[in-house]
């Protein structure tokens, strides 16, 4: 991001700081706020008895006539060139259909990569894809073997003979620090902030901590491998992709092969996860080439190796964080800066100290993040990107002051919470992060916490409670359309091409759409999954369902419009405008006088029309630049530490959670939930284990890189406060990511109040503790 872009986003914040509340969307707080419908009922997952009936076909399950399968061969070197290609073998193999090399593979621009400036952007990575002999990272695809059958198309891939000519590469870490890049942004902030003197106040305070926290790269593990099945028909492109990104996919992709948008046709119905792995790499792109040349349809599903080694993860960091504290425990400097890496080629830049300059109030701060450029495949978005490693360092270092002055670590929070943003002085639009430490700290039994740790135990196991603060920004993304077709029997079809990795998008949207329009939520049928329906905007950064919920009610908007206008000057409600309406029980009712009301039946009935339809943008969200608004957390463990082995056991996890209308607890608490137990994987196993001396990732395997099983997962409680946000669409914020961030400190603060040992390295794993 430029500097030029953090002027324009500066004055626009200038501009809305001077406008009345009331002309911008979220002025007016949403009229579905409070109200008791569908929104806020623990419906069910809409798309569940599919899904258990193995009914739902996800993309690499549909069949097509004539298709052949696909094998990639990923690069074994990770810098220099391809010196010999060898494919007659494989080409002469049996049932091969074609062996795609960056020899014959067709010429394509760079796929516009994703960023906050071009929202309707996809790409992952600037690098070529197959279009030269260069390598750049091990695992970059060098080859793609097309066969009748998978078996055929893997044994083949073996046949094609490469040699390579290697050439030094950038590996490691340390050595990279001395020539760290220092961005201009860190997403939309200035990325380097000094306010007051942070290292006199640091030198000078009676209380200090000042630490190095390491946090390891991380893989994405969705249960869905990352998979295509895809056709060409002419210039007519069919791609069944596992995606949170479906419109803009197929933007990418009509730019990419140079054929019209409306041919493009991206479908994705269902998503086995995706936490941010999965936009767009390079697999799509050369299954989409293959099948072009080959005219046939392809399927390509990556191995889960692949899936390590080509789709990118979380990068590693390493964060120092100091604070200091006055003799009554407020602070008088935050400092958070830090290393991770970063390539010139991929686009996020683990905005880790973003989330606390919004955290605690203090009289000097420093804040800065620097970026390695290694030879290594693009780091990506992952779960709470920024804050779930952000949080794992600010949080331990709080509770390592709390510590240090022998405050209670939620009272050492509690003298320091702001009132408003902290640097840039911006109201928030609500924030209840201590009433969510307050019912936390009650539900848990923080009283039961002893001040001293390593004084609990159980035989041979140490046991201790800590808890953390968790935050993630609101986001609302732009853009986002939604089509609603209303027929006179009083059924209603909201249409986008939204996404659902497993959240439960539908069913959320029914809800809403049914108090939005007034009618019950079997009267809904919410369709999505298709970029041939209205753009939706892709499914992160925790947004997508006020995104839709915006466009929803704008749509809902014109389609009271619309009513009016058919409804004709006989009509009870004749002479009233949009606004001055509201669609409830099947009818348009008088907002000033509900007895004025005239049922869609009747008023589609008098105009001759069997059905209408609207299709409706969102408004700007511009409540974003207006308010600081973040979902927050409050965290806490309770552990217990093997003093034989040091194994650590999470027996008890509670989320707390500040996110504004929780608007269906069930899907909201499994998401919830979901988020925490990849926190608790953060915490004590998952470790991206790379090799500096070859740039490869060793644990290319869920047998070496270890998510939590079931076994490693204790009861974990969620609870909120409910509390809505008067500034956004329906009171709601997001909740996919904040439930992973916060927790892998909880965890750590806990094994130290169990054990006095301070470990500061991610993962928690036994050797630390010996
Ligand atoms: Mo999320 S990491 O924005 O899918």
């Amino acid at each position: 991001m430029s500097r030029v872009q953090n002027a324009v986003i500066g004055s626009v914040k200038t501009v809305l700081g001077w406008m009345p509340e009331r002309w911008l969307p979220g002025g007016t707080p949403d009229p579905l706020i409070g109200r008791h419908g569908e929104v806020g009922r623990q419906a069910s997952r809409l798309d569940g008895p599919q899904k258990v009936q193995g009914k739902a076909r996800f993309s690499a399950e549909v069949a097509m006539e004539g298709m052949c399968y696909a094998a990639l061969i990923n690069s074994p070197i990770t810098r220099g060139r391809i010196a010999r290609l060898d494919t007659a073998a494989a080409e002469a193999a049996p049932g091969v259909v074609l062996v795609l090399t960056h020899r014959n593979m067709p010429r394509l621009e760079i796929v516009p990569v994703m960023s906050i400036t071009n929202m309707g952007a996809v790409g992952n990575s600037a690098l070529p894809i197959l279009q030269d002999d260069q390598i750049r990272y091990n695992g970059q695809v060098i080859a793609l073997v097309l066969a009748e059958t998978q078996e055929q198309a893997d044994h083949a891939a073996t046949l094609v003979g490469i040699g390579y000519e290697e050439a030094p590469a950038r590996t490691r870490f340390e050595e990279a620090k001395s020539s760290a890049r220092s961005l201009a942004s860190i997403m939309v902030e200035k990325n380097q902030v000094s306010v007051g003197d942070a290292p006199r106040e640091l030198q000078q305070a009676p209380y200090s901590v000042d630490n190095i926290y390491r946090t390891p790269g991380h893989n994405h593990a969705a249960i869905e491998l990352h998979a295509v099945t895809t056709a060409w028909d002419g210039d007519a492109l069919t791609l069944h992709d596992s995606t949170q990104a479906i419109a803009p996919t197929a933007n990418a992709l009509a730019k990419l092969f140079g054929v019209k948008r409306e041919g493009v046709r991206v479908l994705s119905p269902f998503v086995g996860g995706g936490f941010g792995g999965k936009a767009f790499w390079d697999h799509q792109v050369v299954a989409i080439a293959a099948a072009r040349i080959a005219a046939r349809p392809v399927r390509l599903m990556l191995s889960r190796e692949a899936v390590y080694r080509m789709i990118g993860g979380r990068t590693p960091t390493e964060q120092r964080v100091a604070l200091a504290a006055d003799h009554e425990g407020k602070f008088t400097a935050v400092v958070h800066t830090g290393y991770s890496v970063m390539p010139t080629y991929a686009v996020c830049p683990e905005q880790y100290s973003l989330g606390s300059r919004a955290a605690y109030r203090s009289k000097t701060y420093q804040f800065g993040q620097r970026h390695l450029d290694l030879d290594v495949v693009p780091n990506t978005y992952m779960r709470g990107p920024g804050e779930s490693v952000g949080s794992f360092a600010m949080e331990s270092a709080v509770d390592e002051l709390a510590h240090q002055m022998a405050i209670d670590p939620i009272e050492l929070r509690r003298r320091n919470e702001p009132d408003k943003h902290p640097l840039s002085g911006t109201a928030f639009s609500q924030r209840g992060v201590l009433e969510a430490y307050r019912m936390g700290a009650e539900r848990f039994g923080w009283d039961q916490r002893s001040a001293q740790p390593g004084t609990r135990r159980d035989g041979e196991w140490l046991t201790g409670m800590g808890c953390a603060t968790g935050s993630f920004p609101y986001v609302r993304m732009p853009a986002g359309a939604v089509r609603i077709h209303l027929t006179k029997g009083g059924q209603a079809t909201v249409s986008c091409s939204a996404q659902d990795m497993g959240m439960g998008t539908s069913t959320v949207q029914s809800q809403h759409a049914a108090d939005r329009l007034g009618l019950p939520l079997d009267a809904i049928t919410f369709e999505m999954g298709d970029s041939d329906l209205p753009p939706a905007p892709m499914a992160g950064g925790s947004a997508q369902t006020v995104s839709i919920a915006a466009a929803i009610a704008a749509a809902a908007d014109k389609l009271a419009g619309e009513l009016l206008r058919l409804a004709g000057n006989a009509s009870p409600v004749a002479g009233l405008r949009a606004g001055e309406v509201r669609l409830v029980d099947g009818s348009l009712v008088s907002l000033e006088n509900p007895s004025r009301r005239d049922s869609f039946h009747a008023i589609l009935s008098r105009a001759g029309r069997e059905a209408v339809a609207v299709t409706a943008s969102a408004s700007a969200p511009l409540e974003m630049l207006k308010f600081a608004m973040q979902s927050m957390s409050a965290i806490f463990c309770e552990a217990r530490v093997s003093e034989v082995t040091g194994e650590v056991r999470v027996t008890r996890l509670l989320g707390s959670f500040d996110c504004g209308t929780i608007l269906n607890p069930k899907t909201a608490a499994s998401q919830f939930r979901g988020g925490m137990i990849m926190g608790l994987g953060m915490a004590l196993t998952e470790e991206t284990l790379f090799d500096e001396r070859s740039g490869r990732i060793m644990n290319a395997n869920l047998a070496d890189y270890h998510i939590p099983a079931h076994l490693d997962v204790p009861e974990i409680d969620v609870i909120w406060t409910g509390i809505p946000d008067p500034r956004s669409p329906l009171g709601a914020r997001g909740i996919g990511e904040v439930g992973i961030t916060g927790v892998a400190a909880a965890i750590a603060n806990a094994v130290f109040n169990a054990t006095g040992k301070r470990v500061r390295d991610l993962p928690l794993t036994l050797d630390k503790l010996l």
